[in-house]
């Protein structure tokens, strides 16, 4: 069997909605300093649905994180923050049809990003949240055991 599956193959290949948003309402920006990886994620909110209009990623991670990162932005876009908040990377991962174990770890990646791109449009706005539905992002744990 492939190490990948031909989604996650398809989505390495043509990611979808990579790039910046100039105007962005929330830009969330997390990392590992063991593996060097970063990423980057933009969101553009209606203030008052509170729907995602827009969401963009740039990232120097590797193959895995691409494609979660891609198939994340598919699967939050025009969808709600609180529905964005409960994507898990999980989620994602069964999206694509599973990734090797020793990958799950890079869909870490792009849940935390649009997590902290979450924060970053509450801060913006002033508007109240817990931060402990944001301690992790706080804490550079982040893909410690990535082994890279
Ligand atoms: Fe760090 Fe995949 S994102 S190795």
């Amino acid at each position: 069997m492939a190490l990948y599956s031909e989604k996650v193959m398809d989505h390495f290949r043509n990611p979808r909605n990579v790039g910046q948003i100039d105007d962005a309402d929330g830009i969330g920006e997390v990392g590992n300093a063991k593996c060097g990886d970063i990423m980057r994620m933009y969101i553009k909110v209606d203030d008052d649905s509170k729907v995602i209009t827009d969401i963009k990623f740039n990232t120097f991670g590797c193959g895995s994180a691409i494609a979660t990162s891609s198939m994340a932005t598919e699967m939050i876009m025009g969808k709600t923050i609180d529905e964005a908040l409960e994507l898990s990377n999980k989620a994602v991962v069964e999206a694509l049809d599973g990734l090797p174990t020793h990958k799950i770890h890079c869909s870490v990646l792009a849940e935390q990003a649009v997590r902290a791109a979450v924060k970053d449009y509450y801060d913006r706005k002033g508007i109240e949240y817990n931060p402990e539905d944001f301690k992790e992002i706080e804490e550079d744990e982040l893909h410690e055991h990535c082994g890279l």
